[in-house]
């Protein structure tokens, strides 16, 4: 399996932290912030990863992040050229996957949990996709999982009323057909490919699986959310010493 992270965007929502640097190279903890999904992926054996950002801070991430050889893995990098969605973004990927399957990390989700059990239990499913999801407290933030028994039966993106408070994290595992799909995504009312087109049209042909992260998760694109970031993360580092 092949890795991507989507580390693109305007970061709008942290100005004037983001006016002229990158949401991902953000600190979180002692690190940052892209360090962390990049090691989720790492940890479960990953080690041929794409990273796709936009055109202004490609120079920053590249030098940050070099060739892999410190991280003993092999970046290859994309950029994407307008705030296209984060579809669009993964569809830049398509390349890089050969074929292959994929797993794909937003750069700005912190989590607990490690992902090889995961990535293990979309192998066994063969084929189609596996998203990951965490109950949270603010769903109308994120894309929220409609479940009906113990079957996935859609996703609404950031719904006033959300139907459980199940979110959609931005960890997903998808087979090679995952290219052609965002092939035929449409823009959505802001104008972006949408993550959440993708993972219901894997619904819509009862291809999607889904596990739930039993660690904590937070994302990082608001001010609140990257100080909780940054708490959970260095928690987490303490506790390791
Ligand atoms: C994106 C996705 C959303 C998902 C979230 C997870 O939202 O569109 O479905 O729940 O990431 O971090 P964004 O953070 O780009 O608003």
């Amino acid at each position: 399996m092949r890795g991507v992270i989507l580390a693109g965007g305007t970061g709008s929502r942290l100005l004037p932290l983001t006016k002229v640097t990158n949401k991902h190279l953000l600190p979180v903890g002692q690190e940052p912030m892209i360090f962390h999904p990049i090691k989720k992926l790492l940890s479960a054996g990953i080690r041929d990863i794409c990273v796709v950002t936009g055109t202004e801070h490609m120079g920053d991430v590249v030098g940050l992040l070099g060739s892999g050889h410190e991280f003993e893995c092999d970046f290859t990098y994309r950029v994407q050229d307008r705030a296209g969605g984060i579809a669009e973004a993964l569809g830049l990927a398509r390349d890089f996957a050969r074929g292959d399957k994929v797993c794909v990390i937003l750069g700005d989700n912190i989590f607990q949990d490690e992902l090889g059990l995961f990535a293990e239990r979309f192998a066994r499913q063969g084929h189609g996709a596996r998203i990951l999801l965490k109950e949270v407290e603010d769903p109308h933030r994120f894309g929220v999982a409609e479940i009906a028994g113990d079957r996935l039966v859609g996703i609404e993106e950031k719904p006033k009323l959300p139907k459980s408070r199940l979110a959609v994290t931005g960890i997903y595992f998808y087979d090679d057909r995952v290219f052609e799909i965002v092939r035929t995504c449409s823009p959505s009312r802001r104008g972006e490919l949408e993550i959440t087109d993708v993972n219901n049209a894997y619904i819509a042909r009862g291809e999607m699986g889904f596990d739930a992260l039993e660690g904590w998760w937070t994302d990082a694109g608001t001010f609140e959310s990257l100080a909780r970031a940054n708490e959970l993360a260095l928690a987490t580092q303490a506790g390791k010493r």
